[in-house]
């Protein structure tokens, strides 16, 4: 298996021998080709959805799965301060208001946390499951449950992780994985979203898709039951992704093996901590995350880490992935005038008081972990981060 080759050729020549680039209808021409349908049975088969729909990003994937659980316009969305922004952006967009709530070491939104959030105006929780491993989800369902809040969840960095034997966005209403170059599997830009709930597979296909009901093979007399609009996948990238889906077993195994590797190499460190999982066992192994005693210590290490060579994502400073650096949320920063603007924020973004976070995302460094690494590079890799980590934490109590 090439991690990516002969398989993905093989599944893009399919699409452009025939022409048909678009998923839906244009029966004959196909030949039999239906690459969105396929790669969204392949993700059924792997996570065990009931439904899934493939559409164009992880991020239009939370939109969907936003809009077919009924949450829009002025509702009180509780949303994690650590995470890719799409998310956070996706409330916006959706005319939703995010609040912001604590995560901890595991690098998820916590039951406390949620717990402490809620107000009467709270409708749900949009859980991100970070950096390839899932939240704690038996006390983060207690919690939705006996508080009557709509769980969804964006599993855009864990397709491929599992909480007691089941899969990451199959918790909630919904869910949404993204297929974005930077992912696990990819499609070069893609998404999907999954649910066992017949009603809402209906709302994301049809909302993804202008509304359309796609019944039938003639798409100007469909019927259109909701309005929406295009987040549809086109096949060329559905083919790209289905090759990936089909070598996502493997390809986690392999990750996760060298992330066993380097931990096991790594443990040896004293001072050093690792993300602590409420079930390691369903880990992705994309990342490995270790924790630093302190924020000054951490961001000290990133960088002689990266003097060294060895480039970790220090999350805490990085633009994108932590509240501290988004400015354009705290001043809500828009073209257009979005439902916040109006009903106002329901925090103040720019003075957010949330020390749970800021400890464990200031000491937090991931190393992303790869499939193509041999032994001897992992070893190399492994002597340099302990010789750099040591010594940041040589001296210190
Ligand atoms: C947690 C999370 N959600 C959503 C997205 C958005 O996915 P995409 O880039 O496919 O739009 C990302 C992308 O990195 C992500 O990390």
């Amino acid at each position: 298996m090439d991690l990516f080759g002969a398989e993905e050729r093989k599944e893009v020549n399919d699409v452009l021998e025939t022409g048909c680039l678009f998923r839906y209808n244009h029966d004959a021409m196909r030949q039999g080709h239906w690459k969105a349908r396929d790669l969204e049975a392949e993700v059924r088969a792997f996570t065990g959805a009931a439904h899934a729909h493939a559409v164009s990003s992880g991020s239009t994937a939370v939109a969907a799965v936003m809009a077919a659980s009924g949450l829009g316009f002025g509702d009180e969305i509780i949303v994690p301060p650590f995470t890719y922004i799409a998310p956070i952006e996706g409330v916006l967009l959706g005319g939703g208001l995010p609040v912001f709530a604590e995560v901890d070491d595991n690098l998820c939104l916590t039951a406390e946390g949620i717990e402490q959030a809620i107000t009467p105006n709270t409708k749900g929780v949009l859980l991100v499951h970070m950096c390839g491993a899932a939240a704690d989800m038996d006390a983060i369902m207690e919690v939705c449950k006996r508080r009557n809040l709509t769980l969804i969840e964006d599993a855009g960095q864990a397709l491929g992780a599992f909480y007691k034997g089941k899969s990451v966005g199959l918790f909630g209403k919904a869910g949404a994985y993204s297929f974005d170059f930077f992912k696990i599997v990819t499609a070069g830009e893609g998404g999907l979203c999954v649910t066992n709930e017949k009603e809402i597979y209906d709302h994301i296909q049809q909302f993804s898709d202008h509304g359309h009901d796609h019944i039938g093979d003639n798409r100007g007399m469909e019927q259109h039951p909701i309005l929406g609009t295009n987040f549809r996948m086109s096949e060329l990238h559905a083919a790209v992704g289905l090759a990936q889906m089909r070598k996502i077993d493997r390809i986690r195994n392999a990750k996760r093996a060298n992330k066993a590797y380097i931990k096991s190499r790594l443990s040896a460190i004293e001072g050093l901590s690792f993300r602590p999982m409420p079930d390691a066992e369903g880990d992705s192994g994309t990342f490995l995350n270790f924790f630093m005693p302190d924020q000054p210590l951490a961001e000290k290490a990133a960088h002689e880490l990266g003097n060294a060579g060895v480039g970790v994502n220090y999350w805490f400073t990085n633009q994108y992935h932590f509240i501290n650096q988004w400015a354009h949320l705290k001043a809500l920063k828009s073209p257009f005038k979005m439902a916040i603007h109006q009903l106002g924020a329901p925090q103040d973004y720019a003075n957010l008081h949330l020390p749970q976070t800021q400890h464990s995302i200031g000491r937090l460094m991931s190393l992303g972990i790869k499939v193509t690494w041999s032994e001897k590079e992992m070893d190399e890799l492994c002597a340099t981060m302990t010789r750099v980590l040591s010594s940041v934490l040589a001296g210190h109590a």
